[in-house]
């Protein structure tokens, strides 16, 4: 597959961008500069057709361009819909009242444009209604990029002390240039451990839990059962706010958040992604005691929230639109995604099996991940220690090569939309069936 054109774009780009690239996450290897997606499709600077699984990092659930946002898109631009900084808007009560009504456990939300921004608000929110100041989170899971969660997600193994799962891990940050008092703060302790969890609570004043209730970051790892419940019971138990991470989960495993299929009543959730298709828009919402520390009467309890953007109308009417579509079609639209999905799980495990590689499909509803290892994992170590890196990438490069985009770089989601078609997936079975008869070295 020829790839100049994207290549002549990295080099211009970096003239003016570090890496040439404006989110480094984006920076994998074939660089390649996307220009154009439709439905399940991206199409390359150089006009190769892709058929697209990354989903932009997840936010895709419909697809590139669902014809019913873009219109609704077109219509506000029309219609006049400009950001005007004052005052509330109808819009953003809508899309509070859709959000409200699609998922019924909570009482009040606020809107953002982006996944970070609401969860730091969180964090913020919870140390004020608990007056303490430590946070705890998992190893493997990933929150955003502020100071308070950018660090333990994909660690190194030798980074990563041994010992009983209680133990926790060094906090390992994702950047430097962050607070020093920042690892005093915060504590990594391993997922699918409730002893973990239950050892931090008794050693430190814990303001919040935040986790992903799968964790999406490193693929596909599941809780075991019972073990979000648990967590849930210890944050009662301490006191301790519990902050369920739906940014990649919420709207794409359920319309009522994947909380919802296990009965939980988070304290506060977040969303993102999937909630606009593709535009940005974050949104934090949770228990109405917690919420009302944001109007407190008291200057010495209210938590700030501001954002010239937050509410902006445009993304609003991708997220309106979006939330409308689930809603009425959450009856057909959420079963044919299982079955597609189930589809091509299950006929990748196949094909696995069939030429004798080892590996191991895990798979929530229109998410799945490949893991060559004997097991599904149940946490990051468990992943690092058994998980063969080189295969899963060798495999990613090979379907990339072959029109088929799976992020090139190991244990990323592979994401299912309700834009991809049978045929789609067959034509990923048949490139996965030629990369194996090859063989991946
Ligand atoms: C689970 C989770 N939380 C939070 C975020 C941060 O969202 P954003 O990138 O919109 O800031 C991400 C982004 O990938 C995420 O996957």
């Amino acid at each position: 597959m020829n790839h100049s054109q994207s290549a002549a774009l990295f080099t211009a780009n970096s003239r003016h961008i570090p890496g040439g690239v404006v989110s480094l996450n984006r920076k994998v290897s074939p660089e390649i500069a996307f220009v154009r997606g439709e439905g399940a499709y991206l199409w390359d600077a150089d006009g190769n057709r892709y058929v697209d699984y990354h989903a932009a990092f997840g936010p895709y659930l419909l697809g590139h361009g669902d014809p019913e946002i873009e219109d609704a898109v077109i219509a506000a631009v029309h219609a006049g819909h400009t950001l005007t900084g004052s005052g509330t808007t109808p819009w953003e009560g809508e899309a509070a009242e859709l959000l409200c009504s699609c998922v019924p456990t909570l009482d009040q939300v606020l809107l953002m444009n982006t996944g970070s921004e609401a969860t730091y608000t969180a964090i913020r929110l919870a140390r004020a209604a608990t007056q303490r100041q430590h946070v705890v989170v998992m190893q493997g899971g990933y929150n955003g990029w502020h100071d308070y969660v950018a660090c333990n997600v994909m660690t190194p193994l030798d980074q990563l002390i041994d010992g009983p799962a209680e133990n926790e891990y060094p906090f390992v940050g994702m950047s430097t240039g962050m607070a020093e008092t920042v690892p005093q703060y915060v504590h990594v302790v391993e997922f699918n451990s409730l002893a973990a969890v239950r050892a931090a609570f008794e050693r430190y004043p814990v303001a919040c839990l935040i986790t992903e209730p799968i964790l999406q970051n490193i693929g596909v790892v599941k809780p075991s059962p019972g073990y979000l419940a648990g967590l849930q019971a210890l944050c009662h138990e301490f006191g301790v706010v519990f902050v369920l991470d739906e940014v990649k989960t919420g709207f794409r495993h359920a319309l009522a958040g994947y909380h919802s299929l296990e009965g939980l009543r988070p304290d506060l959730v977040v969303f993102g992604k999937a909630i606009a298709n593709g535009y940005p828009v974050g949104a934090l919402g949770g228990k109405a005691s917690l919420m009302a520390l944001f109007t407190d009467p008291d200057l010495a309890k209210r938590v700030m929230i501001a954002g010239t953007y937050n509410g902006h109308p445009i993304p609003l009417a991708a997220a309106i639109a979006t939330m409308r579509k689930l809603r009425r079609d959450a009856a057909t639209l959420y079963p044919a995604l299982e079955s597609r999905s189930a589809r091509l799980a299950d006929g990748m495990q196949d094909r696995f099996d069939r030429y004798g590689q080892p590996c191991v499909m895990s798979r929530q509803a229109s998410a799945m991940a490949p893991y060559f290892m004997d097991h599904a994992p149940t946490s990051w170590r468990d992943l690092a220690l058994h998980h063969d890196f080189t295969i899963d990438l060798a495999l990613r490069r090979a379907l990339v090569e072959r029109g088929i985009y799976i992020l090139p770089l190991a244990t990323k989601q592979i994401s299912v939309s309700s834009a991809h078609t049978d045929a789609d997936i067959d034509a990923t079975l048949d490139a996965l069936d030629e990369v194996l008869r090859i063989g991946l070295t």
